[in-house]
């Protein structure tokens, strides 16, 4: 595994931002509206394996991957070549053939379970979401749509229909929404009321409560069940293995299609290839995204034969969907991250920044909860460890912190907004990620004063 030779930091050269960061965030000021999530202000000029500069040279550690897409590290070497030698042959081809798009398919089709056997390749997560409901609702003839709290799932209508935390400024104003969704809880022992003191039995009762709510709130025409292995946005909420296995058993007793959107969750990011693959279970519909390029937008659902043979010529294409370009860099990155063995450098160094995480825990009443999987984390800070009452505003003078010293992570995350995300690409070593651990735990050391 290689990571990057010329680029070492943090460094750190002016105040943040810089003078031509400034420059560029006036332009954004002026002539973007204020519709993206807040984040620290560094403008990025260049990135390479797990660091990034910005416009004033100030060399940063990276532990976003982007929003996890990165996970072959930042320009990865064969995804550059690929990028050059593809956009001299051919970009857009629409849904004409090209040489890469069925190569992507038949590769996600070969290292998923054997009952997927068919790839669609889209361009967004959130397509992937909108298609594999449709494909659903095709193939049962049913229209329900169970989703779970705390869920998120992209920002088209269908995919904001089907996501938790109704609140959230991705969501509230903007609807009405899709009808035929129906929400049941998703096991969050650290706060939840069904779980909270008896975190032994959380994934009983949350299935007993999505047993209760099919029968109470549905009209019993479920066509899917939607589901995530972690929820990332709610604050890296990993699902428990009983309970997903019980959602997967009761899908299969019912005729419901179970969908497992792995947009964020796959390729390597939990130490495993699929985050799936920690539960035994086998989706009927998967939805990938981010990771399978670590650059460009590509999107896919895997899925089984007969689910998948319901689609007709026409029923689902997009302008951007597996034209020759991203199909290409899509393939050269899942073959990185297969040859350089990504999904266990995850594993192993995610074990380490665990361990690291957890003895900081020890020392920082204010941390409440360490939750992680390879390598994403949800770091969250209360004000008192036993109320468990959210520290959204000290979330953030960490995240601001840390930026101060040269490590980049994603504005806070989960419920309360209280909740970091530790993301770094998949290609760190032991030592970078030690080294941001040890920046994350000054800026803890700093903010909580
Ligand atoms: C689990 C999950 N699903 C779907 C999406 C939507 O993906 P996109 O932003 O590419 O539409 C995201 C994005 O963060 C996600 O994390």
């Amino acid at each position: 595994m290689k990571t990057s030779t010329r680029l070492r930091g943090p460094i750190i050269n002016t105040e943040l931002p810089g003078p031509r960061s400034r420059e560029i965030k006036e332009i954004s000021e002026q002539y973007e509206p204020n519709a993206s999530s807040e984040q620290v202000p560094i403008v990025w000029k260049h990135a390479e394996g797990v660091w990034a500069t910005d416009m004033d040279d100030n060399t940063f550690l990276d532990f976003t991957s982007g929003v996890l897409v990165a996970n072959a590290g930042h320009s990865h070497p064969r995804l550059v070549r690929a990028m050059q030698e593809q956009a001299e042959r051919a970009v857009n081809t629409y849904d004409f053939l090209n040489e890469w798009r069925p190569q992507l398919a038949k590769k996600l089709v070969d290292i998923t379970p054997p009952n997927l056997s068919r790839a669609i390749v889209l361009s967004t997560g959130a397509e992937t979401i909108e298609t594999a409901m449709k494909i659903a609702r095709l193939y049962t003839g049913k229209h329900e749509i169970v989703a779970f709290h705390g869920a998120f799932h992209g920002r088209t209508f269908g995919a904001m229909s089907v996501n938790g935390k109704r609140s959230s400024p991705g969501i509230k104003g903007f609807g009405p929404f899709m009808p035929g969704v129906v929400f049941a809880p998703f096991p969050y022992p650290y706060r939840s009321i069904l779980c909270r003191g008896n975190e032994d039995e959380c994934s009983e009762r949350c299935f007993e409560y999505f047993k209760w709510i099919i029968e109470t709130e549905s009209e019993k025409d479920i066509a899917a069940v939607l589901v995530e292995t972690y929820q990332g946005a709610a604050g890296s909420i990993i699902a428990p293995k009983d309970w997903l296995q019980m959602i997967a058993q009761w899908c299969k007793e019912n005729g419901a299609v179970l969908i497992i959107d792995e947009v964020q969750a796959s390729f390597g990011r939990t130490g495993k290839l699929f985050g799936f693959e920690h539960y035994d279970i086998e989706p009927n519909l998967l939805c990938l995204g981010k990771g399978i390029s670590s650059t460009v937008p590509v999107s896919a659902v895997v899925g089984e034969e007969d689910i998948m043979s319901v689609l007709t010529p026409g029923s689902v294409s997009s302008t951007h969907g597996g034209n020759a370009f991203s199909s290409r860099v899509a393939l050269e990155n899942i073959n990185i991250i297969l040859e350089e063995n990504l999904s266990e450098n995850a594993a192993r160094i995610g074990a380490i920044l665990d361990a690291r995480f957890r003895e900081m825990q020890s020392k920082y009443p204010s941390i409440g909860d360490v939750r992680g999987l390879g390598l994403v984390f949800g770091i969250e800070f209360v004000k008192d460890p036993e109320t468990r009452e959210p520290a959204p505003e000290l979330t953030q003078a960490v995240i601001n912190e840390a930026f101060k010293r040269g490590l980049v992570m994603i504005a806070p995350i989960g419920f309360y907004g209280n909740a970091i995300r530790v993301a770094p690409p998949l290609v760190i070593t032991e030592e970078e990620a030690l080294l941001g651990a040890d920046i994350l735990e000054e800026a803890i050391a700093a903010a909580v004063g």
